[in-house]
């Protein structure tokens, strides 16, 4: 079967053309609204909403040129139904709905955190539940368990910000530019992570919570208090510190969890799953304790459409995906 799978749930227009038999993608293009809400420091949904209305039909269209196929070969599509952002999803929706209607195939609504999972299964397709998952993004930190069936039971998430957050909130504090996490990586890469020693919420807590308000708290306080060309000087040593901080929480945590569930397999996926320092400290521990460690391709760690598109086929291959009807002719409004 050849999948269209479309992701609108934030400031990305991703749209990804995947076959299941043998499982691979065949483009995945996307159109990043970075520049259009960098001028805000954050994502403005309206702005976003109207940019994917823009680029949804054209994003579509490329990914069906880059794969080398024609819309009329395309079977299925997936797109995100949430969480998010309501105008973008709803773009999205509505574009893959009426899509379908014309094309005469079904759609299906999957769940953008189990589509950043499923990014790293189109690595390791091997993989069988049950696991310990560890979904860190720009909206959301969570460690759950995967039981066979797509059975989820949340084992700790964060109690405030959520680990890119974190990364993109203390940035604009540095005056970095929105999103973060990329820039602090590699300013601080190799360089002294003790410079500063920021907080580490929880630590002494015996539980799998985060928490990361603190350190944003924390940051604040240090551009406050110490001079701009001071940060300046030592921007490197301090996106180091402040990595360590961030990567820290979310590495103990997940071995807590590890510990209390007795896992053997670790599943990562979300944007701050592409961080070096996170992939190291984590590879480090599962190796050590000869736990299996699944990540995303890196280029696949961030919002795309292939993650959409492996979620949906990941569902059909255990029988657990149920499409909106969207080939039955439309009732006529009741007025
Ligand atoms: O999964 P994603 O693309 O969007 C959401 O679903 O939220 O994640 C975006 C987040 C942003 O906060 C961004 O700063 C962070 O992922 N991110 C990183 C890295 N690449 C992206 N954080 C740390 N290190 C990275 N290399
Ligand atoms: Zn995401």
């Amino acid at each position: 079967m050849i999948w269209l799978g479309i992701e609108s749930s934030c400031d990305e227009t991703a749209c990804a053309v995947l076959q299941d038999e043998p499982l691979k993608v065949l483009s995945n293009p996307l159109y990043s609204q970075i520049d259009e809400h960098a001028l805000y420091g954050g994502v403005v949904p309206e702005i976003a909403a109207r940019a994917h209305l823009q680029k949804i039909a054209p994003i579509a269209e490329a990914a069906v040129k880059e794969a080398g196929i024609e819309l009329k070969d395309i079977d299925a599509i997936a797109y995100t139904t949430g969480p998010g952002l309501m105008g973008p999803l709803l773009v999205g929706a509505s574009f893959a709905k009426g899509l379908a209607r014309d094309l005469n195939i079904p759609a299906y609504g999957i769940n953008h955190l189990e589509g950043h999972l499923a990014a790293a299964w189109l690595s390791n397709p091997d993989i069988e539940p049950p696991f310990l998952t560890l979904t860190v993004s720009g909206g959301h930190t969570e460690l759950v368990m995967e039981e066979p069936g797509f059975k989820y039971t949340s084992i700790g998430r964060t109690r405030d910000d959520a680990a890119g957050e974190a990364f993109d909130k203390c940035g604009k504090l540095l005056g970095l530019k929105y999103p973060a996490g990329a820039t602090i990586s590699r300013l601080g890469k190799d360089k002294n992570r003790k410079f500063v020693e920021f907080p580490r919420a929880l630590h002494t807590h015996d539980n799998c919570e985060f928490s990361f308000s603190g350190l944003k708290t924390a940051v604040l306080r240090y551009t406050e208090t110490h001079d701009p060309q001071f940060i300046q000087d030592n921007l490197g040593d301090i996106c180091a510190s402040l990595e360590d901080a961030i990567v820290d929480s979310l590495v103990s945590k997940t071995i807590n969890a590890l510990k209390k569930t007795k896992m053997k397999t670790l599943v990562m996926g979300g944007g701050v799953s592409a961080n070096s320092w996170l992939r190291t400290r984590l590879q480090d521990y599962c190796d050590k304790k000869g736990i299996r460690f699944c990540v995303p391709d890196r280029s696949l760690s961030t919002d795309n459409g292939a993650m959409i598109a492996a979620a949906a086929i990941r569902r059909v291959k255990q029988n657990k995906l149920t499409s909106i009807d969207v080939v039955k002719p439309w009732m006529p409004l009741a007025i």
